[in-house]
């Protein structure tokens, strides 16, 4: 924990409290308000926690005004380009870049616990084949908690690091799997000699009546949605599994509640939204009725893909997006791709607008992301599969580092109490 070396006072009626204020390596100082209550006798009062830091971290920081959104102090337009997505989960797990062996050694541990237990394809039957894969992922791995019993106990430093391997090495496997069963198709398994975007791609796609020869070009293009997707700060699945994690609960039934979390479409269902969005825009001259809704305040209609509760500035990631989604449509000869001509005709028209430069609404990370999941041959019912197969390793992190907090305790925050005051009960007969 940072020293504090200042202080912010606070006078609410009669009592004057002295507050410390930390100045983190990066962002706005924090005023540490946890003996508030007790010295003043007030909460403080912050839905959606826009002013909030509900931990202290040393993973991702963002800086939404410049655009900048960092790992372990790494540029993420730097790693997007330079690293892979199994190098970036060993920076976000260990703190470090790994050295050659430790690289190797990652790679071959993860490689190798990318098999599901076999009983567990009685559980994806169990499902009906129209259920959304985000349904068949959050139950599958909160079923975890009852195939891996041996690295459920959160206490024990080993089984956390297990449990850890498990779930990266299993995701792709999983949302693989839901794919597969959503669509009749028998289950591909995994294979060793595959990296992991490579091995992702050929169990999504690969069927037993012919070979299925990944493009690296595709696989590269995959591997880089992984990183870009990869940790992003206290958002609200993040949040949802450190919350999850106070409890005690373990380490698949945390992940499973960051899943379900990441389904809203306001969050990581937004990618699935957006590309929706835009096949029902679906050509440039309609543009201007879909921004006019936008802007409407009576209208709840949303750009899906816009706006974000950090940045006020572009989306690094959305930057990288775009020029991936340029270059995979090219060379897949799909650049002509009416949506993605919409897509930057409504970014164009977008930012033009006054209303949107006010209010500093940029495309997010979700406005390219299902452009190019869909010219990889994905359904848009997999994009938000896609985005939590690659934040679990966010989540874990996120998840150890709250489990090595001296300072953790049960998350439970209070209200602002607006309901009636205490009153009799009524009879039936009386009322
Ligand atoms: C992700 O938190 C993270 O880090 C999330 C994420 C991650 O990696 O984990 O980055 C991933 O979730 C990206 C966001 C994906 N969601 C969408 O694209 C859905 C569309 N976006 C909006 O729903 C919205 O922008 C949010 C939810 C992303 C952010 O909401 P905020 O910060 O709560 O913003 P707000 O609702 O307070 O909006 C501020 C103003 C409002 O107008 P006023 O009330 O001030 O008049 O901007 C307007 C909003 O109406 N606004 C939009 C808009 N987003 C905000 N108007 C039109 N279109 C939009 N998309």
């Amino acid at each position: 924990m940072a020293e504090s070396t200042k202080s912010a006072t606070l006078t609410v009626g009669d009592k004057t409290v002295e507050l410390p204020i930390f100045t983190p390596t990066s962002g706005p100082d924090v005023i540490d308000i946890r003996k508030l209550y007790s010295q003043a006798g007030v909460f403080t009062y912050d839905p959606g926690f826009t002013s909030t830091a509900s931990c202290d971290s040393t993973i991702t920081f963002i800086d939404g005004d410049e655009g900048i959104l960092t790992h372990r102090g790494y540029a993420i337009g730097e790693l997007a380009e330079k690293s892979h997505y199994l190098e970036v989960c060993f920076l976000l797990l260990y703190g470090e870049l790994p050295s050659p062996k430790q690289l190797e050694e990652f790679e071959d541990l993860v490689t190798n616990h990318t098999m599901l237990h076999e009983q567990m394809m009685n559980f994806f039957r169990g499902f009906r084949r129209d259920a959304h894969p985000m349904a068949v992922m959050v139950g599958v791995v909160g079923a975890m908690s009852a195939f891996y019993h041996d690295s459920t106990d959160i206490n024990d430093p080993h089984q956390r690091d297990v449990a850890s391997i498990r779930l990266i090495a299993k995701m792709p496997t999983i949302a693989a799997m839901a794919y597969k069963y959503t669509i009749g198709q028998p289950f591909v398994y995994p294979r060793n000699d595959l990296d992991y975007a490579s091995n992702f791609l050929r169990m999504c796609f690969a069927v037993p009546a012919e070979d299925y020869v990944v493009d690296p070009i595709l696989s590269r293009a995959m591997d880089r949605i992984f990183t870009l997707h990869a940790d992003h700060e206290q958002n609200a699945s993040t949040s949802t599994v450190r919350l999850a994690s106070s409890s005690g609960a373990n380490p698949f039934a945390c992940i499973a509640a960051g899943i379900a979390c990441l389904w809203g479409p306001a969050h990581g269902g937004a990618n699935q939204a957006c590309l929706e969005m835009l096949k029902e825009i679906g050509t440039p001259d309609r543009i201007p009725e879909f921004i006019a809704r936008a802007k409407d305040k009576n209208d709840p209609f949303r750009l899906m893909g816009f706006g974000h509760r950090v940045y006020k500035n572009r989306d690094p990631r959305a930057t990288v997006m775009k020029q991936s989604a340029d270059e995979v449509l090219e060379l897949l000869g799909v650049d002509n791709n009416p949506i993605l001509q919409v897509a930057k005709e409504l970014e164009k028209q977008a930012l033009a607008d006054p209303y949107f430069a006010e209010k500093k609404l940029f495309p997010n990370v979700d406005f390219y992301s299902g452009i190019i999941l869909e010219a990889m041959g994905f359904p848009t019912s997999m994009f938000t599969p896609i985005f939590a197969l690659a934040r679990t390793v966010g989540w874990i992190s996120q998840w150890e580092e709250q489990l090595n907090d001296p300072q953790l305790k049960i998350g439970r925050p209070r209200q602002l109490y607006q309901g009636e005051d205490v009153r009799p009960y009524v009879d039936i007969e009386n009322r």
